[in-house]
Order: structure tokens, then sequence, then C-alpha cells
């Protein structure tokens, strides 16, 4: 959707134009101008005073600088008071006549998730997180003896170890997918996986962009390839979903993943699985409960049919679409790109001998830089820079053993600079 077309929508969830609204009371914070003060449509990748308004819609602590957003984010100002005005008011009032109003705010929540990822409505199911959503996909085809599963070997257990599980059960095979290390050529990532699939491949399964290494795969490209070889596609999208600008029905998967609580700033446990409509009938609910019945003929819906819900974080997706609709999701991928393409250069400028696990090439990559520091414990030099540095990350092991990086929306080029330096004073 264009910067117009997600206007227009969000004037609609406003009920007005945006020049003219009315304050929905989710939208807690916003005037028309914005919310809280930051304009609408989002500021070049380095107006530094744009984004500074918008790390100002967030209650980090002063002086901690968080690049942990590849693991939990903060959520703003707007977000949090729509959850705990929720929340308050189910605790004031939990019976049944006070809560049917969330019925009607979860379809618009629904209706919210599906224009930001573009898709349709009935293509969306609200869970609890990835997790939930990459398992419900592992646990609902139809697969057997003779059937084979194609992953990529940086998958989340998630979307990992959960295949084998199942194999065991059902006697499919599953086969993982290496690609090259410290590779720069896309094409290269696109043939690991397609000299991988078989007359007898039924699923490929990936994640859209590593949280281990920082790779992000040729998500487009290969949905193409498996759609023309009737392969089905679950493209795990825990470090994209809320950075990347997407497109859903164009990224061309059958299946696609996300939670909240990361990229998308939004409620803390909530997530999106997105069904494909030409998909839905390969997939079987793994949960079937209460309201079964209307879920059903609902499409998407009736994947996340689980009993009670923490109806204020559900609601309150709708709140966090609006959030990014208001910044812009372009202008949101262009900074955060920014972000971490600044922080790849100036490591690389400042400690000699960094190497990175992820690609320097922005369209192989995303917010979550890895990079492996010459000397010392990975681990400890994490403990240290919380510790001494107020700097809040994460350390990766094994085949990936690195400091991770992952910048969002409100951290600010010197928070970059400071980052780095701290990193250097340990390397
Ligand atoms: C690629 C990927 N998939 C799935 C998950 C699981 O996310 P959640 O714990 O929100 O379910 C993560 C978490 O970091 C991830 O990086």
């Amino acid at each position: 959707m264009s910067f117009p077309d997600r206007r227009r929508f969000l004037s609609h969830l406003l009920g007005g134009t945006a020049a003219t609204l009315a304050l929905p009371s989710w939208l807690e914070g916003a005037s028309a101008e914005g919310v809280r003060g930051v304009p609408y449509g989002g500021g070049e990748p380095e107006d530094e005073a744009y984004w500074e308004r918008v790390k100002a819609q967030f209650s980090i602590a002063p002086g901690l600088i968080l690049m942990n957003a590849a693991n939990l984010c903060p959520s703003p100002y707007p977000i949090q008071e729509t959850v705990f005005r929720h929340t308050r008011d189910v605790n004031r009032d939990a019976s049944f006549q006070n809560r049917g109003k969330f019925g009607e705010l979860k379809e618009e929540a629904r209706q919210a998730l599906a224009q930001y990822v573009g898709a349709s409505t009935t293509e969306i199911a609200i869970t609890r997180n990835t997790s939930e959503g990459n398992n419900s996909v592992v646990n609902g085809l139809d697969l057997g003896p003779g059937d084979e599963v194609i992953l990529w070997d940086q998958n989340h257990p998630t979307n990992n170890v959960s295949w084998d599980v199942r194999a065991r059960r059902w006697g499919f095979s599953v086969q993982r997918v290496t690609t090259p290390p410290g590779t720069g050529d896309p094409g290269e990532l696109y043939d690991a996986f397609v000299s991988a699939l078989t007359d007898r491949t039924r699923v490929l399964s990936f994640s859209h962009l590593s949280n281990v290494s920082g790779i992000r795969l040729p998500a487009k490209q290969l949905c193409a390839v498996a759609r023309e070889r009737g392969i089905l596609t679950l493209v795990d999208g825990a470090q994209t979903f809320g950075f990347l600008d997407l497109h859903l029905r164009d990224l061309g998967c059958d299946f696609f993943t996300g939670s909240s609580h990361k990229w998308f700033v939004g409620p803390k446990e909530a997530g999106l699985l997105f069904v494909r409509t030409e998909s839905q009938d390969r997939l079987w609910p793994s949960d079937v409960g209460v309201g079964w019945e209307g879920a059903e003929a609902n499409g998407a819906q009736k994947f996340e049919n689980m009993g009670q819900r923490d109806d204020a974080a559900v609601v309150t997706m709708a709140a966090a679409a609006a959030f990014h609709e208001a910044i812009g999701p372009a202008a949101i991928e262009a900074r955060v790109t920014a972000l971490a393409s600044a922080l790849k250069d100036r490591l690389s400028e400042s400690i000699p001998g960094v190497r990175f696990h992820t690609p320097r090439d922005p369209a192989l990559a995303g917010g979550v830089v890895v990079v492996a520091l010459p000397n010392g414990s990975h681990r400890e030099i994490f403990e240290a820079l919380y510790e001494t540095h107020n700097l809040g990350c994460a350390s990766m092991g094994g085949a990936f053993d690195g400091i991770r990086l992952s910048p969002h929306l409100y951290n600010t080029m010197e928070e970059v600079d400071i980052a780095v330096e701290a990193v250097a004073y340990h390397a």
C-alpha cells in the first residue's frame, strides 16, 4: 500500500480524514499531526530531529541504549496506555456484558493487521507469538512417509526441532540447507535452497531473516519457485514483521508468522499467523475450542481458537498497526536499515580484525547485526556491555559466535556511535 493509501486507511480507522480526525480511544496520545507530535509520514532516514521525536514516544530508561529488538521491544506510550486502559477496564468489570465489546475490537485489530501486512482480513489469525504460529503450521499439515520438508539450518527451534518431533510421529523426512557463510550473493542463497528441492519436497520453511546471523533470504524468489513446484512455504517473520514494509500476498508465501512484541513494538504475547486463502484447506487447526462453529467459516480465524486470551493485548494490535501506519512502514524500514548500515560501517572502521556474520549489503540483511570480535569471550563482553556501558544487546554462540546488536526506530545515530565505542573498548 502506498503512503496515501495507508493514510486513507488510517483515516478510515480513525473515522474521518487524517487532518480532521476524531481520535479513537485506542490511539491515545495521538493528535491530528501524528502520534504525540510525530508528524505523519515518517522522516528521511537521516533526519535525526524526526527520529528523536519518535524516540520520545518510548519510556526507555534514561541512559540505556537498547539494541535488542531481535529479542524483545518496548512499546511506545500510546500502545502501553491502550493495553493498560483495557486491562483496567476488564479488572473493573469482568462481566460478559462489559467484555462483549472485545469481539468487535478484535475484528478491528484483524482488519488493521491485514491492511498493514498486505493481506485480506480472512487470512489473519491473531496468535500469541511466532512460536505458536510456527507450531500451528508444523502440526497442522498432512505429511507422511515419503514426504520431505526442507528447512534452513538457521531456523529458530520452533521452526526447526519442532519439525523433527513431528516427523518422528508421522514418518516424513526433514532436510536442512546450509547457506554459504559470509556470502554477499543473493543467487548463492537462492541456489542453496533450490538445489535441495526434490520431487518429494512438500514444504519449504525458513526464517525470512535469521536471528542468529542476520542474513535475509530472497524470500519472494524462494516462494515463487516453491509455488511453481507445488511446494508449500512457511516464512518465519519474527525478524521482519514490524521492520520490513511487508506485502504478504506479494511475497507469495502460504504461511507467515510474527510476534507483536518484537519489531512491531506492540503488546506482549500477541502475534500473527497469515494463512493464504488458497492454502487454508491444507492446514488443520491444532486447537479446537469454544466458538469453533463460527470460526470455521471465517478463514484464518479458525487457527486462533484456543480459549480465554488477554483481550487487552489482542485488541491493542490495532493501536500498534496504527502507530506504524502513522510513521510509515517504508520510513521505518529505511531508518532501521540506515541504523544497521551505520553500525556495520563504524564497527569495521573502529575495530581492526572485526568479522561480520551479517552481510554488509542491506538487501541481504535487516536490523540484526551479528559481529565477531577479534578477542575475548562474547558472552563476557555482552555482560560487560550492559554492566559498564548500559548497552542492551545479545551474545550468540556456536557457528555465529559474536555480539548481536539490533537497533530499532527508538535508537539514534548518536547511540550507534556510543554503542560502537563501547564494543570497540572490549574488542
Ligand atoms: C526467527 C525467530 N522465530 C521465532 C522466534 C520466537 O519468537 P517468540 O518467542 O516471540 O515466539 C524468534 C525469537 O527470537 C525468532 O528470532
